[in-house]
């Protein structure tokens, strides 16, 4: 059997780990991306992510590799390499290998550490990072709880993943909603903004909430996409809630999801319970989706509705990660525009 899915990995900025899952001197084999790969935090407290195999003899640099200052020592005969990926040291040679000398020989993704998550830039072709990350300010704030972390691996692309939430007619049939969300979403380059405001029955002081159906409070829920890889959204109206959706690439068939959500601290008990609740809610939304993303194929040209959400825009906006947009692939992915 060929492949499910015929799309290139998309470029952009990805989460590698958790900023608090990687300590300083730790080495960790990591597969995305379709690629083995190292990553590592230097003595300095750096985070460097690396190809995995060792140019001298092919060892793996995140099985038994250690960092060694600002280096990682490979574990097979000692060789030191910078998180850049030039060969810094050989501790048996008394001369650097011309092929070696001063040059990158292990491919250095650029990484960066912002709101608590450690990021690298992955493109097909290794090209340069050609936008930038957004910050999620509250994230390490006092006045904020640490991640609580939700994690899935699943046999789907991120965009059939992220079409999702242009496709609002699902929200009633998977997620039985009561009504199909209608935002207002704008695309802006690399971003993607969506507004949800709706109502929710009403909780009193002591927790119980209004099965009378009279009483209700607004919900509100904003979206932001930066690039392929990074979503933010905060829920307000029962608790303030902030949610960052990490997906990184497993290969071009499989990725890996991550919801981590923060919410204010000094929450009394049954704020808690609730702010759990909306949690596990969100989460389990999403286990709603994984066997339809499982199973599904691709509709390059798919019958489209009149009460369809935006999926041709939403399609659109997407495949500006494809690096070969004039090529085939991009065709099919723009089939639908
Ligand atoms: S294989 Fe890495 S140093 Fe020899
Ligand atoms: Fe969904």
């Amino acid at each position: 059997m060929g492949k499910r899915y015929d799309f290139p990995i998309p470029f952009g900025w990805y989460a590698v780990s958790l900023a608090r899952d990687l300590a300083v001197g730790e080495v960790k084999p990591l597969h995305y991306f379709g690629r083995e790969l190292v990553l590592f935090r230097s003595e300095s407290g750096e985070a460097k992510l690396l190809d995995a195999y060792c140019p001298h003899l092919g060892a793996h640099l995140g099985h038994g590799g250690k960092v060694k200052g600002e280096h990682l020592a490979c574990p097979f005969h000692g060789w030191e390499f910078s998180g850049e990926g030039v060969c810094k040291h050989i501790p048996y040679a008394k001369n650097m290998p011309p092929r070696a000398d001063g040059k990158q020989t292990v491919h250095a993704y650029p990484v960066q550490e912002s709101s608590g998550v450690v990021w690298a830039w992955y493109h097909p072709d290794l090209v340069a990072p050609s936008f930038e990350l957004d910050t999620v300010p509250e994230v390490g704030d006092a006045g904020w709880t640490d991640f609580r972390v939700y994690e899935w691996t699943v046999n789907t692309v991120i965009q059939e993943a992220a079409e999702n939430a242009a496709d609002a007619a699902h929200f009633v049939y998977v997620h039985t909603a009561q009504d199909i969300p209608r935002g207002e979403i704008t695309h802006e380059g690399h971003k993607r903004f969506a507004r949800y405001v709706g109502k929710t029955a009403d909780m009193d002081e002591n927790g119980n909430i209004d099965t009378t159906g009279t009483r209700w409070r607004e919900t509100v829920l904003e979206t932001s996409n930066c690039g392929p890889g990074m979503t933010r959204q905060r829920f307000m109206g029962l608790c303030d809630t902030i949610q960052m959706g990490l997906v990184t690439p497993i290969d071009d068939q499989s990725m890996h999801l991550r919801f981590c959500f923060i919410q204010p601290q000094g929450l009394n008990p049954l704020q808690e319970f609730i702010a759990q609740a909306l949690t596990d809610e969100i989460s389990r939304q999403v286990e709603q989706d994984i066997p339809i993303w499982n199973n599904k194929i691709f509709q390059p040209n798919p019958i489209l509705c009149d009460g369809d959400g935006p999926i041709a825009q939403f399609r659109r906006w997407f495949s500006q990660f494809y690096a070969k947009p004039s090529g085939e692939d991009a065709l099919k992915i723009r089939a639908v525009s």
